[in-house]
């Protein structure tokens, strides 16, 4: 069962990893597991016999540890949550009555009593006891109402349980509190974005503008107005790329799996799909290699595998990996930086979501390809029939494609059809699949000038 958390950590994540990767301190708890640790081993075991659907044995461990008496606050709730499930309603509200006591005489803001809270409620999420996650969240809040951490976990119980106006208020009153922080900003615009606030996306995103202080941060303040509908003069890539993956590198692996992210995988399939041979006599291409998740299952299909990204903190990742036998910072958008026929196989997963339009990016692609070279891509799906002939940018800050947007633009620049060209999950939003395609183009062999 996915939790309250992890959900709309997810959304955030995925909506804007540029948002909430930036900064460790605006971003969600990165660690999708449950915090266990803080629970006495005895509840635990109650709690996995209850999730294992041994209900009389989770009932009878929990009387018992009810019964040894004394225990420590999270142990208290869930077995509070336990109980209550367990129709055991009287116990419940004893349990939950200690519990608001103990919450209570929580004063400091101390690291643990804080942490303890917001763990607490994140098994408690788990568990769908949503009142119970919204009092611990609360209180946590008020103990530390500067902290992002707590800020985070409220706004995602109070906007999982529709309570938007709330959520808006406690944004605004963190934003008094620390509004000059960009990137706290930012998120707050990615929040309300998603559920469509747009009073409050205007608000967080008007604030942010006067706060940002370099180019990058411009050109990424300009990429979420543009996605939320809002007049933007000029779309700086190069400068919302690096803003984001400088920003994005140090965490991007972990968040990776909370996000679902299939494009290098969905890659992979795709080569052995066509059954290429794996020849190690390939010069292979990752472009916007990213952290290096390719340069594994390249390594069979190829004898030199070259790296570049714009952000050169991703490639100093990739470098750390060892897995490319060269890396480089260039530009995908930049004509000629490589000479013509350089690589018999580009690979180019989950990057193509930050461009609008291909022609460029695709035209270097095929002057860099030798005669009969493989290039595959990862994109994602634009379904809107309004959008067909093309590519918009969406309120997560990726560009969906047409595939007859896509179609046309590698015919356009000297490709012929793809040879493969299947449409997949490329990762996960809310929980929900967010598709998109993968093709497999083969540069003619021959061509007549
Ligand atoms: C979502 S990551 C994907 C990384 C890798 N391909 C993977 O699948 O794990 C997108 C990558 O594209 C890179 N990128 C974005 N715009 C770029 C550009 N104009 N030129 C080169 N790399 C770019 C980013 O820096 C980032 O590393």
């Amino acid at each position: 069962m996915i939790g309250v958390f992890l959900i709309l950590e997810t959304l955030i994540m995925s909506k804007a990893p540029h948002l909430t990767g930036t900064s460790s301190q605006t971003s969600p708890a990165s660690a999708p597991s449950r915090p266990m640790a803080l629970l006495a081993p005895d509840v635990s075991r109650a709690l996995a016999l209850f999730e294992a659907d041994k209900r009389s044995d989770a009932l009878a461990l929990s009387l018992q540890i009810v019964e040894q008496g004394r225990m420590g606050l999270p142990d208290a709730c869930v077995l509070s949550v336990l109980m209550r499930k367990l129709d055991q309603a009287q116990t419940a509200d004893a349990l939950w009555a200690n519990v608001a006591d103990g919450l209570g005489q929580i004063t400091e803001a101390g690291e643990g009593s804080v942490t303890a809270m917001l763990d607490t409620a994140h098994i408690l999420a788990d568990l769908e006891a949503l009142d119970e996650v919204e009092t611990l969240c609360r209180r946590a809040h008020e103990v530390a109402p500067n902290d992002e951490k707590t800020l985070n976990r409220l706004l995602a119980i109070l906007t999982h349980r529709d309570n938007l106006p709330e959520a808006q208020a406690v944004a605004e009153a963190f934003c008094e509190r620390n509004g000059d922080r960009f990137e706290i900003l930012l998120y707050l615009a990615t929040i309300f974005s998603h559920f469509d606030a747009k009073p409050a996306v205007v608000r967080f995103l008007d604030m942010a503008r006067t706060r940002c202080k370099t180019k990058t941060q411009r050109a990424k303040l300009n990429y979420l107005l543009a996605a939320n509908g809002m007049p933007v003069s000029d779309l700086d890539q190069h400068g919302m790329a690096v803003e984001i993956f400088d920003n994005f590198a140090e965490s991007y692996d972990d968040k990776l799996e909370l996000l679902g992210n299939r494009g290098p995988d969905l890659i992979f399939a795709a080569l052995q799909e066509m059954d290429l041979p794996k020849s190690k006599k390939r010069r292979v291409l990752d472009a916007g290699c990213g952290t290096g998740l390719c340069a594994g299952f390249l390594r069979m299909y190829a004898k030199e595998i070259i790296g570049v990204d714009i952000s050169v903190k991703m490639l100093e990742k990739s470098r750390a990996k060892g897995g490319y036998d060269f890396l480089a910072r260039t530009d995908l958008s930049e004509i000629g930086t490589y000479p013509e026929g350089r690589f018999d196989m580009i690979v180019c997963a989950d990057v193509l979501v930050y461009f609008g339009a291909l022609k460029t990016v695709f035209s270097n692609f095929h002057s860099v390809l030798s005669p009969g070279g493989w290039l595959l891509v990862t994109v994602e799906d634009e379904e809107d029939p309004a959008v067909q002939s093309g590519f918009r940018l969406h309120k997560s800050g990726r560009y969906k494609h047409a595939q007859g947007y896509l179609l046309s633009t590698l015919a356009q620049v000297g490709f012929p059809k793809p040879k493969l060209l299947k449409q997949a999950r490329l990762r996960n939003e809310m929980s929900k699949p967010i598709m998109g395609t993968v093709f497999a183009v083969q540069k003619s062999a021959l061509s007549f000038g």
